[in-house]
């Protein structure tokens, strides 16, 4: 089976696994974390067409046909997006949880350029943070939406 993984064309060699697998030990994406597998969490989360998906709890077959968005893909070659230089200039402690907090806020600017603090809070509450980090992740998600309002 043959999925689009940030824009390439890949080959899986098993579709019944679950997304988060075939990303990071076929297709060597590591930066989709794994945490608890049960979808809680959040760090495993990657883009489907754009909406925050689970890779724990969703097998790769059914990304088929479908854009499959990695962490590794949010960068334009050495432009790193909005939601990166956001959480650079608002860093986390350990970071397992930043992979899925940088998907999950790439789609929210992506659907809603103006996000309200509910807005940033909904997003930025979806991904758990074990090290408690969330004032920043508020603050990093609502830098970013500046950033990419002001094309920067
Ligand atoms: S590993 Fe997928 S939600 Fe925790
Ligand atoms: S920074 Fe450690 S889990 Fe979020």
């Amino acid at each position: 089976m043959q999925l689009t993984v940030n824009g390439q064309r890949r080959e899986v060699a098993h579709p019944d696994e679950m997304l988060v697998w075939v990303l990071r030990d076929e297709l060597g994406l590591t930066g989709t974390h794994y945490g608890c597998g049960i979808g809680a969490c959040g760090s495993c989360t990657v883009l489907l067409d754009g909406q925050v998906t689970r890779a724990c709890l969703t097998p790769a077959s059914a990304a088929a046909g479908r854009e499959v968005t990695t962490v590794e893909g949010l960068a334009r070659g050495e432009q790193l997006h909005p939601v990166q230089r956001a959480f650079l200039e608002n860093p986390l402690q350990c970071g397992w949880c930043l992979p899925g907090h940088l998907m999950s806020a790439a789609a929210l600017l992506e659907r809603t350029p103006n996000p309200t603090p509910a807005q940033i809070e909904e997003a930025a509450g979806i991904n758990l943070c074990r090290c408690g980090g969330y004032n920043a992740i508020r603050r990093a998600v609502a830098r970013a939406a500046e950033l990419k309002r002001e094309g920067l």
